[in-house]
């Protein structure tokens, strides 16, 4: 087969090896139950349910990689689709890089989601792998803002924090995952941007490379504090509804 002729191949890498404190007390963020089932369980399927996505790597708690491996193994997930455990590391940063590491070869596009957003559509992981097979080296989905946000010049006292700017509003975008990569691309960031980052793309920014955001979904949203755990059930609630059972 050509190399035009052959067809793509995504994988997705999961970060879940953070610990989520801003949830409160309990067990690893990925780990807490969404009606009973796991967030990361969630999150997995969420990727796997992309008929393109023939690979799901799971980058587990440092020390959790077996019991990650064995609530794969519990939960239904789908038979076209292959799953990987590696473990984490110290940083989210350094977590992508283990799951980059762990890929076998021949894949073209990496899809890095976080465990944190369960319940991101199927088609809004269509349409980043998509922009990503159209040439772009690096998507992510995006919404716009419904706050007004300005910057501030942080102060660690607890005193009140002068605002420096505000930036236009509507050329904000709130910025979800999966985000999308060409697999050489990605990999070729990590080995040259050292510094933290809070989103892989703008490891792509920084080697100057285009970035291009595709629409986001507001079920893609990230569970961070306990309302946010309400809002996920609910919205698993409303999917039940509506699927009729
Ligand atoms: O901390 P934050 O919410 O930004 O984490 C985003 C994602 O990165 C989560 O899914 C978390 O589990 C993961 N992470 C990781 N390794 C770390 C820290 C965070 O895989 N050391």
């Amino acid at each position: 087969m050509s190399d035009e002729s052959r067809p793509f191949r995504t994988a997705a890498v999961i970060p879940a090896a953070g610990r989520g404190v801003r949830l409160g007390p309990g067990a690893p963020k990925a780990l807490r139950a969404l009606n009973g089932t796991p967030m990361l369980v969630h999150a997995v399927r969420a990727m796997a349910a992309s008929r393109s996505v023939s690979l799901v790597v799971v980058v587990a708690p440092p020390d959790g990689a077996t019991e990650v491996k064995n609530l794969l193994a519990e939960h239904a997930l789908p038979e076209r689709t292959d799953f990987l455990v590696v473990p984490g590391g110290e940083s989210r940063q350094e977590s992508v890089k283990l799951g980059l590491d762990a890929l076998p070869p021949g894949f073209d596009v990496v899809l890095v989601h976080d465990a944190a957003r369960p319940l991101v559509p199927v088609d809004t992981v269509d349409a980043v792998i998509e922009a990503v097979r159209d040439g772009a080296p690096a998507v992510v989905p995006a919404l716009p803002l419904a706050d007004t946000v300005k910057q501030v010049e942080p102060r660690a006292d607890g005193s009140p924090e002068p605002v420096v700017a505000t930036p236009e509003r509507s050329r904000l975008r709130a910025v979800q995952t999966p985000q999308g990569f060409d697999h050489a691309t990605l990999v070729r960031a990590h080995e040259s941007v050292t510094e933290n980052v809070t989103d892989d793309a703008s490891m792509i920014e920084q080697l100057g490379l285009p970035v291009v955001v595709v629409p986001g979904h507001e079920e893609a949203f990230k569970v961070t504090r306990p309302l946010d755990l309400v809002l996920a059930e609910a919205v698993l609630a409303r999917r039940r509804a509506n699927d009729g059972f």
